[in-house]
This record gives C-alpha cells, sequence and structure tokens, in this order.
C-alpha cells in the first residue's frame, strides 16, 4: 500500500500505517516534495506508476477538495480518500460512528439520539461526512457554529442548524466539536474568534452548569481555549483519545474490505452505498 499524504496529518496517516503493519502489509510512504509530482507529473500518472510498482491501494489526503473525483468512475488504482480539503474525510466519519456505537452500546441504541456538531461546519470536511452518514443510523443532528459557519447547503431530514449553543447541548446526547479551520479560511473572520470559547467552545462548567454531561467528541488536532477548555479534555467525558484508538481497527476492517471486495470504488452507486 502506499500512504499519499499531501498535506499535513499526524492522526490519519499513522493510524493507516499501524491498521497496514496490523493486516501484515506494508507500505511506502509517498513524499510528495521529494516525487516527480514536483516536476509537473499528474496525480494520475504517479498513481499508475505506483500500481506498476506492485502498489495495491493507495490512500490519498490533499488539500484540493473533490480532487479524487476524476478516479471515481474509472480508479487507476484502489484509492482511500484520507480527506480532501473541505470537502469529505469518510474515513474519520466512519470511526467516529464507530466510537458512537462503543458509547451507545450497539448501532440500534443510536437510533433517536441527537449529537451537535459545533464549530466551522463550511470548512470541516469531517464535519461533511458526519452529516451524511450519521442520519443513516437513525440519529438526529444539530449543526451549531456562528451564523457564518453554518452550512447553505440543502440538510438532509433530521439535519437541524441552531446557533444557539447551551439550547443545542441541552437536546443533545454527544457532542462533536470541530477545530476552526484557520488554514482553509479565504475571508477574515477575526471577528468570530472573539469570545469564541464563551459562545462556541465547550468547557467542563458549560457542561456542569446545564447539568448536561455528555461524551464530547474531537477529530483533533484539537484547539484548547478555542472550542475546548483544558478541564474537559482531562475529564472522562473526553472521547479523542477513544476516538484514536479506534481508528486503528476501523481503518483495517475498511482496508480488508477494499483489498478483498470486487469494489473498483467505494461510495454511493444509484443510490445505495458500497
Ligand atoms: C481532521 C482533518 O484533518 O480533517 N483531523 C483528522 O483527520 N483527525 C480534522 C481537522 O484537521 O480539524
Amino acid at each position: 500500500m502506499a500512504t499519499s499524504f499531501l498535506e499535513n496529518s499526524t492522526r490519519t496517516k499513522h493510524s493507516f500505517e499501524v491498521a497496514i503493519y496490523k493486516l501484515g502489509g506494508f507500505f511506502l510512504d509517498f513524499n510528495a516534495e521529494t516525487s516527480s509530482l514536483k516536476k509537473g507529473e499528474t496525480l494520475l500518472d504517479t498513481l499508475i506508476t505506483l500500481k506498476a510498482q506492485g502498489v495495491d491501494l493507495c490512500i490519498i489526503r490533499t488539500s484540493i477538495s473533490n480532487q479524487l473525483d476524476e478516479f471515481r468512475n474509472s480508479p487507476p488504482i484502489k484509492i482511500i480518500n484520507g480527506g480532501d480539503g473541505v470537502n469529505e474525510h469518510p474515513t474519520q466519519a466512519l470511526l467516529d460512528l464507530f466510537t458512537l456505537i462503543e458509547l451507545a452500546g450497539s448501532a440500534a441504541n443510536l437510533k433517536g439520539k441527537t449529537m451537535t456538531i459545533v464549530g466551522d461546519l463550511i470548512h470541516s470536511r469531517v464535519g461533511h461526512s458526519l452529516i451524511k452518514l450519521l442520519p443513516q443510523y437513525g440519529m438526529s443532528l444539530i449543526l451549531c457554529g456562528p451564523p457564518e459557519f453554518l452550512p447553505a447547503f440543502e440538510l438532509p431530514t433530521n439535519v437541524r442548524l441552531k446557533t444557539h449553543l447551551d439550547e443545542a447541548i441541552l437536546e443533545s446526547d454527544f457532542l462533536y466539536m470541530l477545530r476552526v479551520q484557520k488554514e482553509r479560511h479565504e475571508k477574515n473572520y477575526e471577528h468570530t474568534f472573539t469570545d469564541y470559547i464563551k459562545n462556541y467552545g465547550v468547557s467542563l462548567k458549560r457542561l456542569q452548569d446545564l447539568n448536561k454531561l455528555v461524551p464530547v467528541l474531537h477529530p483533533g488536532p484539537c484547539n484548547i481555549g478555542v472550542e475546548l477548555d483544558l478541564e474537559i479534555t482531562k475529564s472522562k467525558f473526553y472521547q479523542a483519545h477513544f476516538q484514536v484508538e479506534n481508528s486503528v481497527p476501523m481503518r483495517m476492517a475498511i482496508i480488508h474490505s477494499i483489498l478483498n471486495n470486487e469494489h473498483t470504488h467505494i461510495g454511493k452507486k444509484n443510490g445505495a452505498f458500497t
């Protein structure tokens, strides 16, 4: 396998690498900076080259949204999307689903549960994938954040918007905090960060005051003092480390299923997920 991370990563890249080792495979750590991509080679040619060298599967992270769409209908090699720009991060959403199933006790128990996703919703690929995935398990979602970070696209049923965090928390069984994605901001949102923790951050005290000590998830990396305070990250309600733990078996399962099924792509086909 090849891990081709054209954008920074700690958790996703390493957990894929550990997953590959645990499955008995090995990987090429494809380094974009020292590769022929820097000489103008296309990603398509790069993938054809990796395939010719015996690579079965390539895990790609890119800062360009939808960059992998060109391979959707005839992929030159099996591909896993490790996060593409602001578009999607499907394997993160799947490992979060796994974590939620563990917290709820079973997938069936997720039906009717409400989770609030808080923060920079328009720039978060994790948020976009969760919005597609979790309602399929019967969950209701509240999207909460500053008005300028709330999505303008059509929302699936069972997904609502709210700008008042305390109101959203009172209705929630789980909270999912998103990192403010400053590196993806095309506009200046500085005014939004004044009092961000007060308006859209979660602290242990906030949950205690509301008498709503619910599990708090975060995909990491987190900005302590922005979307979370230090105390909540040290509390038993904080799930980020369990999410990382779960990322290895979930990514093992994803790799295993992609290598062993006959599908040439994974995603939505004729209305059904494959
Ligand atoms: C996320 C990412 O890279 O999209 N992190 C991750 O994969 N664990 C979230 C983020 O960067 O905020």
